[in-house]
């Protein structure tokens, strides 16, 4: 059962780059909630600043990315106001995220056990032999054979370092996971196992997620409400229902009127 209360709150989010010819405002006062245990997508066109709205809630931007106004608040906490210290206790712990091109974000000289072991041994402390225990609990958790762990990520499928990928980003437990095109560069067949597994684990753990993606047909199937970008601005945000069958934008209808239709498909 999703919650009303909001885990996340954004309000008039505003993040520049500055180039060479200037200010480039790629996300312009942006307002947005995410509730606990809700899936919220996130969806517009190329270069519309999703991105870099999910790199300013990590606060994980860098120059040229500068944040010139607004607050984000997780869980009722300031983000834009903690210290260097404290940031690093509650990334990965509150809020984790699966980047864009994830699959490749795994570093090929270190065993899969390795890169765990850093995330879990550096967040929390944890002794060596518990971090084993952990990282082959969450192995299992997203489906791989806990003796992957001594293997390095060429070693693995790109579906399965992209599970390794989303096995890490659930490592602490977070309370909102930022999926940017998680699985765009998966077959669809091994696209729609891990996000019908992701789906299955949110139930279980009660995470929220803000997922962003192209494929809207995806998105419609598995967001709970849908915010719509363009230019940096969100245009329309509502119930996934509202916004796929009574749009208020014409640039929303255009979206959908855009995709292939799921019935002529099949
Ligand atoms: N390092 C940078 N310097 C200057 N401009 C940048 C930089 N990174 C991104 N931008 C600009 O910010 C805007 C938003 O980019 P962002 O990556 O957030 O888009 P996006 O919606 O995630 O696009 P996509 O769907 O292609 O991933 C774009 O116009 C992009 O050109
Ligand atoms: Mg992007």
């Amino acid at each position: 059962m999703v919650q009303q209360s909001n885990l996340v709150e954004v309000r008039g989010l505003k993040v520049d780059f500055m180039t060479t010819t200037g200010l480039f405002t790629a996300v312009n006062a942006v307002d947005l909630d995410i509730r606990r245990g809700e899936v919220m997508g996130l969806a517009g066109e190329s270069g519309c600043g999703k991105s870099t709205i999910a790199f300013a809630l990590m606060r994980l931007h860098r120059p040229p990315a500068i944040i010139s106004g607004g607050s984000i608040r997780v869980d009722g906490e300031d983000v834009l106001a903690l210290t260097p210290q404290a940031l690093r206790r509650w990334r990965w712990r509150k809020v984790s995220m699966v980047f864009q091109s994830a699959m490749n974000s795994l570093n090929p000289v270190l065993t899969i056990f390795e890169q765990f072991r850093d995330v879990l041994v550096g967040h929390t402390g944890m002794r060596r032999d518990a971090a084993r225990a952990r990282a082959e609990e969450l192995m299992k958790l997203v489906g791989i054979a806990a003796a992957r762990l001594d293997d390095y990520p060429h070693q693995l499928s790109g579906g399965m370092r992209q599970r390794v990928v989303l096995a890490m980003a659930l490592a602490l437990e977070p309370e909102l996971i930022i999926m940017d095109e998680p699985t765009t560069a998966l077959d669809v067949v091994v696209q729609r196992e891990i996000l019908t597994e992701i789906m299955a684990l949110k139930a279980r753990l009660g995470f929220s997620l803000l997922f962003i993606t192209h494929d809207l047909a995806l998105m419609a199937q598995l967001a709970d409400r849908i915010a719509i970008m363009l230019k940096g601005l969100i245009i329309e945000v509502g119930a996934t229902r509202q916004i796929v069958e009574a749009p208020e934008q014409s640039y929303t209808r255009a979206l959908w009127d855009a995709m292939p239709r799921l019935e002529t498909l099949s």
